[in-house]
């Protein structure tokens, strides 16, 4: 266990536009060690690039991201392939499989790229799919599966590596209200299990009250809670 007391993860005062659109005008969040943040608000509030930008894959025009000692926004490319690697693991909004690839090896190639032989990356990655209810489609190719199956698959893929920090980007959105309630209760379980923290996009109030805390973007910024959760 961490014996820090600070924040795993800590954006301030992030500023970033695409092109002629400001998507973040200022937004900080913390993510504790351990911890399920919800971050809630409405479509084109600034949640995917506040997401981008604490996981390393977007690099933010202004603010700071700190992982730990490290200043994720301003480090180099190679260290940040290397985190995302080793110690993050991320859902995309739309899944992002890659479609020349069946299930099975998709799960499987971040154990592969860390240095796990191919048959046991291949076991690892059954068993992930298994615990999300698409084992049965592990020879399937992405174009095959259905919006859900691939959602349940691209968690999969996010949580083989037992990551410390899950960053999920409205991981429920392709699922209907039953199917998203048992992604989450899987998600959360694996995350409490591992200790591992998670970063939950969503715009739904069902899959928020599954997190210890909610924070609520609203052009760009994060807006005052109107009571906790
Ligand atoms: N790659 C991009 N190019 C241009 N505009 C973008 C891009 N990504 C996001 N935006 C714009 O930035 C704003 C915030 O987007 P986003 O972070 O995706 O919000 P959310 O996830 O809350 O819907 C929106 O106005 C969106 O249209
Ligand atoms: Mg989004």
């Amino acid at each position: 266990m961490s014996t820090t007391t600070g924040p795993l993860l800590a954006a301030r005062d992030l500023v970033k536009s695409h092109g002629r659109t400001d998507a973040l005008r200022g937004a900080s969040a913390e993510l504790h060690a351990g911890e399920i943040l919800a971050v809630t608000g409405p479509s084109g509030s600034g949640k995917s690039t506040l997401l981008h930008c604490m996981a390393g894959i977007v690099r933010p025009d202004g603010g700071s991201v700190h992982y730990e000692g490290l200043r994720l926004d301003i480090c180099t490319e190679d260290r940040l392939s290397e985190l995302r690697r080793t110690d993050f693991g991320v859902v995309f909004q739309f899944g992002r499989l890659i479609p020349e690839l069946t299930l099975t090896d998709n799960v499987a190639l971040p154990l592969m790229l860390a240095g796990t032989s191919r048959r046991e990356a291949r076991a690892r990655a059954g068993e992930w799919l298994g615990r999300f209810g698409v084992g049965h489609r592990g020879d399937a190719r992405p174009g095959e599966l259905s919006g859900g199956q691939a959602q349940r698959g691209a968690l999969a893929r996010a949580l083989v590596t037992g990551p410390r920090v899950v960053f999920a980007d409205e991981p429920t959105g392709a699922l209907d209200s039953l199917a998203g309630e048992q992604v989450m209760a899987e998600l959360v379980s694996a995350a409490r299990a591992s200790g591992a923290a998670v970063l939950l996009i969503t715009h739904d109030a069902q899959v928020a009250a599954y997190a210890d805390r909610e924070i609520r973007l609203a052009d760009g910024r994060a807006a005052a809670m109107e009571g906790a959760i």
